[in-house]
């Protein structure tokens, strides 16, 4: 293969298939979304954010429902039937799981990932590759890595500390790579400290490769290459989608004038032979696809992923004889999935009032359920939310019903937290997260007792956003990590914060206790026994309180989890067994500090016992010389630049475009307030947009900031539009009119 061809097998052939180069026998493969469901796209239309048809597919619970299951077994039951209608419909690789961490509750992607605690999120990934890979069809690990915000995700820089990177936002990963083995990791939009994700060998080689023993590929996410010189070296492997042959001369130059080692070239190109050339043989053997199972599956994850917030007076379950009113309109039309790029074209859709029956006056009514939550527009991929708060219209209805009959319930159907000003107000909150295609069998069989709710939340819920430790610099075009490891728990419980709902947290219409805790060397047992009087499911939740005398560190920290399935009066042993990183920090390394660590464990976050302590004589982890009496040794609030700058160990430097300093990584919408040209192509993109979407809706919003709001390089690589008009229209903006008229003439 020559030089020209082996950069040019290094890119997609268009935008969801690789280059087939049948003179060496090498086939083209599929690849397709998403985390919780296929998106094959067939048609003329293909785009990266789901407004285009796809063919049918069963759509499954988003990961923020999959995840309050806290079951590893099931969530790898649904990367195996996605993997099943993938090879169904000729697909190698399929674009999940999203594993990035919720840092913020308004991140519009929230409802894709998993947790706010990486050990969770880990595990629940590794199971779901382990799954889907079982029979040879592939994965994408996503997005590699601290991609926690969609506010200008595709040149945002993403600036954190060495400790928080690797104990918060890169331990997912970790996990789910160590333990899954996913064919491919998708590298990131966003920079990690000024590197962009496609270039930093740091990340994808050092890391990914040399600390963790990733065999697999680098594949971009859909328009994150930046440098392909800077990310051959860095071991990016192939860029998506195809069609541009972008940087191509560029690179051939690099080779030619020794600054780019064919070899590197070489590694790429057979990384992307293995992967098609193992597709081409898993895809020869035709299998069946039971796509009625995997509906069945759909209600069964909904059912065990739902999580009971509220019973008062044992509201729920419902009794068959009482008259019941069933009230708002996502009863009728619920929000079961989010938008974007994971959008699924379902193959069945299941609504509550498709399956309940028929309802009565609030008035007439014994219970009255309401059924509401966030509308799609409210969050999406591309865009994060302004606030936490539900529509006040749906708000009004809960009170209003909840006036009317002190009987109310609320089934709560968000793909993140919301401001729950009603809840006192309420006796049941059953929440379904964004429950997928059988969501309304599964909220039926909930309401009604056919299931019990075993879920538990995978992250807090605040009560108003403003608790929130990065509520006041959220987002930014540059992504300031200035609450360091405190995300989610880690910060409510050590600044003794009040939360809505914990994390952990979930109700059952069952009760369990737990009993004859035991620590013997790092060998945890406890048993939990079901007192109730109805089958039931406890997920049974163990944590290290690490020593507070030293390096500063959370209150607790989730180290293990299991989920037992328990008959009334039936009791199960359950065991754990602790390693090394159970203990660890990161200081230029995985080190355990000396000291008393208390191991905890229980089904809820409040009712937690003491399994024991373990004595570690460890290393002498220095106190870093910026922490006592810092935000971090007693965080409170929002920490302050400058408490930010210290802990960082340097200064803060914005990133700023300026006219006739613009670059291809710079967007229309922060050129267009200094340049006519850029302000004529902002109306022209929303012309394009306004053609197909209207402005108020999500996709709308998602594909103004996905065009407009993308670097023109990303443009350059997603539209297919030749590389000399962005140059030609980047030279005008920076003031050199006759030289852009120059480029956009030349041949
Ligand atoms: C999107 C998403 C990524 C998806 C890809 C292809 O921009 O960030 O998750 O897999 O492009 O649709």
């Amino acid at each position: 293969m020559e030089l020209k061809s082996k950069i040019a097998f290094c890119e997609g052939k268009n935008f969801w298939e690789t280059k087939e180069f049948p003179q060496y026998g090498i086939p083209s493969m599929f690849m397709c979304d998403g985390p919780h469901g296929l998106r094959k796209q067939e048609g003329v239309n293909k785009d990266y954010l789901g407004v285009n048809d796809s063919r049918p597919a069963t759509c499954f619970p988003a990961a923020v429902s999959t995840a309050c299951s806290w079951d590893v077994e099931l969530v790898g039951k649904i990367g195996s039937a996605i993997a099943e209608e993938a090879a169904d419909q000729g697909v190698g690789i399929f674009l999940g799981p999203g594993v990035n961490i919720k840092r913020n509750p308004l991140c519009g992607r929230n409802f894709e990932y998993f947790s706010e605690d990486p050990y969770l999120a880990g595990k629940l990934a590794a199971s779901f590759i382990k799954n889907a890979q079982k029979n040879g069809i592939g994965t994408s690990l996503k997005h590699f890595a601290c991609n926690n915000q969609e506010f200008k995700r595709l040149s945002s820089d993403s600036i954190l500390d060495e400790r928080t990177l690797r104990e918060i936002y890169l331990t997912p990963f970790e996990i789910a790579v160590r333990e899954g083995k996913p064919k491919t990791v998708m590298c990131a939009y966003n920079k990690i400290n000024g590197v962009y994700c496609s270039d930093n060998k740091e990340l994808l080689t050092n890391i990914l490769r040399g600390e963790w023993g990733f065999e697999g590929l680098v594949v971009t996410d859909w328009g994150a290459m930046h440098d392909r010189i800077a990310s051959f070296k860095a071991g990016c492997d192939l860029n998506m989608p195809g069609g541009s042959n972008y940087m191509e001369q560029k690179v051939l130059d690099a080779v030619a004038r020794g600054e780019l080692d064919e070899a590197d070239i070489d590694r790429s190109v057979q990384r992307v032979k293995k992967m098609v050339l193992e597709a081409q043989q898993v895809l020869k053997n035709k299998t069946c696809c039971d796509y009625d199972a995997h509906h069945e599956l759909a209600r069964i994850v909904a059912e065990q992923s739902a999580v009971l917030l509220k019973n008062v007076d044992n509201i729920l379950p419902l009794k068959k004889e009482q008259k019941i009113a069933f009230v708002g309109d996502m009863a009728k039309d619920m929000r079961y999935q989010g938008a974007g790029s994971s959008h699924i074209n379902p193959t069945r859709l299941v609504h509550p009032a498709d399956v309940l029956g028929s309802s009565v006056s609030v008035e007439q009514a014994d219970v009255a359920v309401v059924f509401a939550g966030l509308p799609s527009e409210y969050e999406s991929e591309g865009f994060d939310r302004e606030n936490m708060k539900m529509p006040q219209e749906q708000v009004k209805l809960i009170e209003e019903t909840a006036a009317k009959n002190p009987n109310t319930v609320v089934v709560l159907f968000c793909g993140a937290p919301v401001e729950t000003p009603w809840a006192d107000k309420v006796k049941g909150i059953l929440y379904m997260g964004l429950p997928g295609q059988a969501g309304g069998e599964a909220v039926r069989n909930l309401l009604y007792g056919v299931a019990n709710p075993s879920g538990k939340l995978a992250e807090t819920w605040p009560i108003q956003y403003s608790d929130c430790p990065s509520a006041t610099y959220y987002p930014q075009w540059d992504a300031q990590y200035r609450e360091g490891i405190y995300v989610g728990y880690r910060y409510y419980d050590k600044a003794d914060v009040r939360v809505r709902w914990k994390f952990g947290f979930g109700l059952s219409y069952t009760d369990f206790a737990y009993s004859n805790p035991q620590l013997d060397g790092e060998m945890v047992r406890v048993t939990v026994t079901n007192t109730g009087n109805c089958p039931g499911a406890e997920v049974v939740q163990l944590y290290v309180a690490p020593p507070q005398d030293g390096i500063h560190r959370p209150v607790r920290e989730l180290k293990r989890f299991t989920k037992v399935h328990l008959e009334p009066g039936e009791s199960k042993e359950v065991s754990f067994s602790l390693d090394e990183r159970c203990f660890s920090v990161w200081d230029n390394g995985w080190k355990v500090p000396s000291g008393s660590y208390t191991i905890l464990a229980g089904g809820n976050p409040d009712k937690l016992i003491v399994a024991g302590a373990v004595e570690k004589s460890g290393e002498v982890v220095k106190i870093p010389d910026w922490q006592p009496g810092s935000w971090y040794e007693n965080p409170k609030g929002s920490p302050s630049l400058e408490q930010w700058e210290t802990m960082l160990g340097r200064k803060y430097v914005p990133y700023t475009s300026q006219k006739g300093k613009f670059t291809m990584n710079d967007t229309v919408t922060d050129m267009k307030r200094h340049s006519l040209v850029m302000r004529i192509m902002y109306l022209v993109v929303k012309r394009i947009i306004s053609k197909g979407t209207k402005p108020d809706t999500a996709e709308y919003r998602m594909l103004l900031e996905t065009s407009a709001g993308s670097p023109l390089r990303s443009l350059q690589i997603s539209s297919g539009i030749k590389e000399k008009f962005f140059k030609g229209i980047l030279a005008m903006a920076n003031g050199e009119f006759i030289q852009g008229i120059r480029i956009l003439l030349k041949k």
